[in-house]
């Protein structure tokens, strides 16, 4: 692995390595259940093929670099690119545990990374791209990577308003404690692809052609296999509603996590917590 942070992107360089990038190692699992039908549904767009060469930006723990391995094997190489060390980590052991050889992981900020320039026939990444301090110029950096008419695929959140999984406990929160400001339209952040008119100038900024944006509602499964308060406690445990919940007194916490209990007893049955998501698929092509 190499490591090339940029200044930049540097507090999104602590924030991945520190206690969250440490979270989402360890709860891999439970994570990547509940996010799986949101990537699948990229990789179907993506139509990825036998012996393809693609780049999963911000890969995470590799779960959707290695569904994307499967699909371009024979032949094809996927490289999952992310700036967090623990989550590599697992990602590459995972790989190993798969005996996934035509899946690699460089540790690099994909905003400044040097790409063995137009070696890719695709950029995929599931909720990776959202986090880059200038992100035009990083799509200008990792199009770079793409062959003439290689195709991005990007999974990204629509508005955090349109997403009942994030908004419902938010919403309880906001009646007892004082709610964070809003992230400010430019601001990199899980929510920061929500607006059609901006991605569209991302990448097109950044020399993409045929930006097209669909929409997609989803239901996932929020903690599967744990019952209604311990699947709430995993929700809360992710997401912006940590960072609210973290930052109260433990009878406050307490008070919000109950109700917030009582209101996800309607979202939950014998599927578990279920709950609606609002995503887009970008896609997009190197001219
Ligand atoms: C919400 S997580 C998604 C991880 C993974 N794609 C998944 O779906 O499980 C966002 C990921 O983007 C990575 N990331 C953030 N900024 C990055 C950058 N500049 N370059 C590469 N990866 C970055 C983080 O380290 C993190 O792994």
């Amino acid at each position: 692995m190499t490591q090339l942070a940029s200044s930049a992107n540097a507090a999104q360089a602590e924030l991945w390595n520190g206690e969250l990038g440490r979270k989402w190692a360890a709860e891999q699992n439970d994570l990547d259940n509940m996010l799986a039908p949101l990537g699948l549904a990229g990789i179907a767009k993506a139509n990825f093929r036998p012996g393809e060469n693609v780049i999963d930006i911000g890969c995470g723990c590799g779960a959707t670099s290695l569904a994307i391995a499967e699909k371009i094997r024979p032949g094809g190489q996927a490289l999952g690119v992310d700036i967090s060390a623990p989550m590599l980590e697992r990602a590459q052991a995972r790989a190993a545990a798969a005996g996934a050889g035509n899946a690699a992981f460089t540790l690099a900020d994909a905003s400044t990374h040097p790409f063995a320039p137009a070696s890719a026939d695709a950029v995929f990444s599931r909720f990776g791209v959202m986090f880059f301090a200038d992100p035009m110029s990083a799509f200008a950096n990792i199009r770079t990577a793409l062959k003439p008419g290689g195709r991005a695929c990007l999974v990204v959140w629509r508005p955090v308003k349109e997403n009942p999984w994030v908004m419902k406990s938010l919403v309880i929160a906001a009646k007892h404690v004082v709610m964070p400001a809003p992230a400010g339209p430019e601001d990199p952040g899980p929510f920061s692809f929500g607006d059609p008119a901006r991605v569209t100038r991302i990448l097109e900024g950044a020399g993409f052609k045929n930006v097209k944006l669909e929409p997609q509602n989803q239901l996932i499964t929020i903690g599967a296999g744990r019952d209604l308060d311990g699947a709430v406690d995993f929700l809360l445990g992710i997401g912006p509603i940590r960072m609210i919940l973290a930052e109260q007194t433990p009878a406050l916490r307490e008070k919000v996590s109950s109700e917030i209990k009582t209101a996800m007893a309607a979202d939950y049955g014998a599927q578990g917590l279920r709950m609606g998501t609002a995503t887009w698929i970008v896609t997009a092509t190197n001219k």
